[in-house]
């Protein structure tokens, strides 16, 4: 007698049955028993399995040239993607609205025309005179960039597909909605049908398509998770209401570098490049004042020198304020305990506020040691000696780890007229010519040295 299939599997340890039950032997967990369909054996007879293509199998070494790009002649956008835009790739911008978006691509539109492609920019947002008029502000009506202002996924696809464009803006992807899902534009289904449907075309006709999407409070795009997979890259375009300064942070690309970041302007006729941010970040430093310190971080392959501000208080509640902007705050809370447990520095009773300058936000374990130097600084009511930066990585045990490209992170400093250098000891030594290196093992040398005490 032939043996039952077991197509009734535990969703929890994997062990398959020939009929269902309500526990599984295998694990003990309880209503875990799913029937699984077999493996499909296709249209072949009873019994006889159909055959399928066989595969074309290569190796490793692969002799195809890299996917040609197309530059806008925008450094800081063609930067971010990786040295140009690849046909056939679908790329997502996120940010919050307001941020720029719109203005970014449409300023990416004109460039890529320019450069010769065929550029189609569909606004589900905005009317076409609105865009055309957004255009003239940037000074961009002549170029030769074809408008649409649709909705309905439908028209805009077979639209395209009888166009034919090298790319393909589609601003917003949370306007779009299509008729095969029963739910209003915006919703997770909606959203994930649209960015589907857009990424099938772009790879099966060859066009490049830019999906913008807004973030939602939490910071993740409506239909979270399902539209980032989708896409061969993630740009995230962020930047402080209050400040000027706007970033494009690459978080995924399948055909570049990831955290590679591009910093613009928004001026009032639109987004102007920043060749060189770290002047910028530190543009409206003043004299050396306590809880400044100026880190040199690397963002992507580029470094770039940020301040960072704190200011400790003594605290009117019972449970002290932790306030963090531009930075990880439980990496904050980290180094508070270190400070206070390796170098004995309490900060009980202290309200903590730590800033980035500019709207930066900096992830880098790197930073680590700017922070304690201006926590300390702010504490201690003591500015660190004038034209210096900091790096380093601190250990729970208050060792300092050394980070990498400290070479970049000096020369950067360097260039910017910084003359003296904190950071940890080993590493790489490499010759920083004319500059101070203040090299440190461990955080309570660095609060004797640099503070004179603990
Ligand atoms: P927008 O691109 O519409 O943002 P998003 O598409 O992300 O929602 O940008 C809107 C903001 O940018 C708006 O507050 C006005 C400002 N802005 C300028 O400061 N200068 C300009 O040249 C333009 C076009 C916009
Ligand atoms: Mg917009």
């Amino acid at each position: 007698m032939a043996k039952a299939p077991l197509n009734f599997i535990c969703q929890s340890c994997g062990a398959s049955f020939s009929k269902w039950s309500g526990r599984c032997d295998g694990c003990g967990e309880w209503n875990t028993i799913i029937e699984e369909k077999p493996l499909s054996t296709g249209p072949g007879k009873k019994g006889i399995k159909a055959r399928g293509k066989g595969m074309v199998l290569t190796d490793l070494a692969t002799k195809e040239a890299p996917p040609p790009r197309t530059a806008s002649g925008l450094e800081e956008l063609d930067r971010v993607l990786g040295g140009g835009l690849v046909p056939a790739s679908a790329v997502l911008v996120g940010g919050d609205p307001g941020i720029g978006k719109s203005t970014l691509l449409l300023q990416a539109a004109a460039s890529f025309a320019r450069s010769g492609l065929k550029v189609i920019y569909v606004s589900g947002e905005e009317a076409s005179a609105q865009v055309r008029l957004r255009a003239q502000r940037l000074g961009l009506e002549g170029a030769s960039v074809q408008l649409a202002a649709e909705t309905s996924l439908r028209d805009i696809l077979t639209t395209l597909d009888e166009e034919r464009p090298d790319l393909a803006i589609v601003d917003s992807i949370q306007t779009m909605w299509s008729d095969t899902v029963d739910s209003a534009p915006g919703s997770v289904s909606q959203v994930r049908a649209a960015a589907h449907e857009l990424t099938t075309f772009a790879k099966s006709r060859g066009s490049a398509v830019i999906m913008v999407g807004h973030v939602t409070k939490e910071g993740q795009i409506a239909g979270p998770r399902v539209v980032e997979h989708m896409v061969d890259t993630v740009l995230y375009f962020e930047g402080e209401r209050g400040h000027q300064f706007r970033i494009l942070r690459s978080v995924k690309n399948r055909f570049g570098p990831a955290d590679e970041i591009g910093v613009f302007e928004m001026t009032g006729a639109g987004l102007s490049e920043v060749a060189n941010p770290s002047a910028l970040f530190l543009s409206e430093r003043g004299k050396p004042a306590p809880g400044s310190v100026v880190f040199s971080g690397i963002e992507g392959t580029r470094p770039v020198l940020v301040e960072l501000q704190a200011l400790v208080a003594p605290s009117p509640h019972s449970q002290p304020r932790r306030s963090v902007v531009g930075w990880d705050g439980s990496r904050l809370a980290m180094i508070l305990a270190v400070l206070e447990s390796r170098c004995g520095i309490p900060f009980a009773g202290l309200d903590v506020y730590l800033n980035v300058a500019g709207g930066m936000k900096i992830s880098e374990p790197a930073a680590d040691l700017a922070v304690a130097a201006a926590l300390l600084s702010a504490r201690e009511d003591a500015a660190l000696p004038p034209e210096t930066v900091v790096f380093g990585e601190i250990s729970l045990s208050g060792a300092l780890r050394p980070v990498g490209q400290s070479e970049n992170r000096l020369k950067e400093a360097q260039k910017l007229g910084f003359s003296t250098a904190i950071l940890p000891t080993g590493g790489k030594a490499g010759s920083t010519g004319g500059m101070t290196l203040t090299r440190m093992g461990d955080l309570a040398s660095f609060v004797g040295e640099v503070f004179g005490a603990g």
